[in-house]
């Protein structure tokens, strides 16, 4: 297999979930994990696509950094990590991070401040990354954008967590999508970690607009639509029975899940 190096040969002990429904109970809170952004994922998301979809020493790009999840399990993986964000203060704190206990190491990542739906920025940014890296090209792409504004990030305006408009959203989100697709390697892979939405009493599938709008405009093929359990969100830590009496005392369903979009280049 070219795009990872898993020994297929011991396939029964692989611990890599091809199923469609991850239920994962609990956070890997080993290492440099820690949950002290609202709005990270849990490591063991980056960690299963990064060991299908790389081999060691390729590039991964995660557009949205974030509090660094997909950084710090690079690292363990030994893979090259390029990362934007546009919040200054988390990228702070990643840097600071990664450079806890090391004096002289030769660091095989770059993060960024970058807003990753700006072509001219974007490509500016990659191809330092390059430079610094040595590389040409990306291998695998990560993108946990917020979901729309459910979770503010900044207060900056090309924060993708401003938007309260499903089309809006959608609309910058391709942009950084292409942005993406134009450096990732042919038969290569990119995955989304998507919520749907709830507004003005109605659902917005914000997960099928995504994967109909990408099939339209990109030449992709839709290789996984994984259900991830939501467990422990620190945004209804020990509130659930106020949701549940709300849900009951209305007529809609809580979310219980989040959607991992995978999609291959061809
Ligand atoms: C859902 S969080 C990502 C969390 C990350 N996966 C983690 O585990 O910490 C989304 C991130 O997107 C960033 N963001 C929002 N709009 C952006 C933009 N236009 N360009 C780059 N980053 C952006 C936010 O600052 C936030 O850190």
């Amino acid at each position: 297999m070219k795009y990872n190096d898993l020994d297929i040969k011991n396939w029964k002990n692989l611990d890599i979930n091809v199923d469609s429904l991850w239920v994962i109970d609990e956070r890997d809170k080993s290492g440099k994990h820690s949950n002290i952004y609202h709005g990270n994922f849990i490591p063991q998301i980056p960690n299963q696509l990064i060991r299908r979809y790389t081999k060691p020493n390729e590039i991964v790009l995660d557009t949205f950094l974030g509090s660094g999840t997909t950084l710090f399990e690079c690292e363990k993986l030994n893979r090259r990590f390029i990362g934007f964000d546009i919040n200054e203060s988390i990228l702070g704190f990643v840097s600071e991070k990664m450079q806890e206990g090391k004096n002289n190491y030769e660091r095989n990542y770059f993060i960024e401040k970058c807003d990753v739906s700006k072509k001219v920025m974007f490509n500016k940014k990659i191809v330092e990354a390059y430079k610094f890296l040595n590389k040409q090209s990306i291998q695998f792409a990560i993108m946990h954008p917020p979901y729309m504004d459910i979770v503010k990030f900044t207060d900056k305006k090309e924060d993708l967590s401003q938007i309260e408009n499903s089309e809006e959203f959608i609309d910058v989100f391709l942009k950084v999508i292409n942005n993406v697709y134009q450096h990732l390697d042919i038969e290569r892979y990119f995955s989304i970690v998507i919520g749907d939405v709830y507004k003005n009493g109605e659902i917005i599938p914000l997960s099928s607009l995504i994967i109909t709008a990408i099939k339209q405009k990109f030449n992709v093929k839709l290789k996984g639509i994984v259900i991830k359990n939501i467990e422990g969100n620190r945004g209804k830590q020990g509130k659930g029975g106020i949701w549940r009496y709300r849900a009951l005392n209305s007529d809609y369903f809580i979310f219980k899940h989040e959607y991992i979009l995978t999609f291959k280049k061809i």
